[in-house]
């Protein structure tokens, strides 16, 4: 594995990649690196014939008041495990190779930012789209690798890469789970021993969801209720948000059809969690993704 830290290095290489008719794929990442990092990697390696992963704590993207300077920093461990699983290439720069002194150019994808993160976190996803687009350019991908855990960034980068007319394919993969159902993160570090069992009902409380349209509830209203009183009765856990969603478009439903997003966003201690239900319609009924 080759690691660059500068950005017109990592660029020289991927340009001299690209004309000699490699496939490059990225997997974009803030570091402290768990298999829901990884089974990207492993996706992007299966798919393409060069694989790049960058590791980047983006201040961009981190409120005043939010995790930035604690987020865990890994920088030997997550090189190790890259090369590992094989990564051609590391690009891991420093903030001033990204953020330069007086730094003023951002990326902003307008209503699909607004809610569910967007209310507790502004400027969050002006942050990221604004980052992605710079590791976009630099790495020059043809494919991109982001998971369905951080569903709305999902929805943000396709539309960004849409509206801007990137050449680059977003793939989207599925959550990685601990065995009691807890969707890895790299927050799970800032809890304690009481705090990860009380981390469990994210997952509970979807797969509660799940039960209730299973059996033929669509209202928003219901499965809704449902949720926040498992949350409520859980003395660890303070709800930030749920909601019903499009599943593209973000905008709020009255019930389930069609493809349709449960997100949720809650404390744990000091750990922020975010999940998600995907909800899709085909013709053989609805798919449950979680
Ligand atoms: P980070 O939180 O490090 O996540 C990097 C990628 O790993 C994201 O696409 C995220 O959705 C995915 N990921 C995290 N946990 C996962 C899990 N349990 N299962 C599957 N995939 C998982 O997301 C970011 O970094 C940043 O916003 C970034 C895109 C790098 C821009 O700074």
């Amino acid at each position: 594995m080759k690691a660059f830290t500068r950005a017109a290095e990592m660029q020289t290489a991927s340009l001299g990649l690209r004309s000699g008719g490699k496939s490059i794929g990225f997997v974009p990442t803030m570091g402290a690196l768990h298999e829901g990092h990884l089974s990207l990697v492993r996706r992007a390696r299966q798919e393409n014939e060069v694989t790049v992963t960058s590791v980047f704590v983006n201040p961009a993207q981190f409120g005043p008041t939010e995790d930035y300077r604690k987020y865990p920093r890994e920088p030997a461990r997550d090189a190790q495990l890259l090369e590992r699983e094989g990564v051609d290439f590391l690009f891991a720069p420093p903030v001033e190779e990204m953020y330069p002194p007086n730094f003023q150019t951002y990326a902003t994808v307008e209503k699909v930012s607004a809610p569910l993160e967007g209310q507790f976190r502004p400027g969050h996803f002006r942050g990221v789209a604004t980052v992605v687009l710079k590791l976009f350019n630099i790495i020059q991908p043809h494919r991109a690798y982001f998971g369905r855990k951080d569903a709305q960034q999902c929805v943000v980068i396709r539309r960004m890469v849409r509206e801007l007319n990137l050449p680059v394919e977003i793939v989207v993969c599925p959550i990685v789970r601990e065995p009691d159902g807890l969707a890895l993160s790299s927050r799970n570090y800032y809890l304690n021993g009481e705090e990860r069992r009380a981390a469990r009902v994210l997952y509970r409380s979807l797969c509660r969801a799940r039960e209730l349209v299973e059996k033929g509830e669509r209202r928003t209203e219901a499965i809704v209720r449902e949720i926040r009183q498992l949350i409520e009765r859980e003395p660890h856990a303070r709800l930030d948000y749920v909601a019903v969603v499009h599943a593209d478009t973000l905008e709020p439903v009255g019930r389930v059809a069609g493809a349709t997003l449960i997100p949720l966003a809650v404390w744990i201690g000091r750990a922020r969690l975010i999940d998600n239900l995907l909800i899709e319609e085909s013709g053989s009924g609805l798919g449950f993704h979680l």
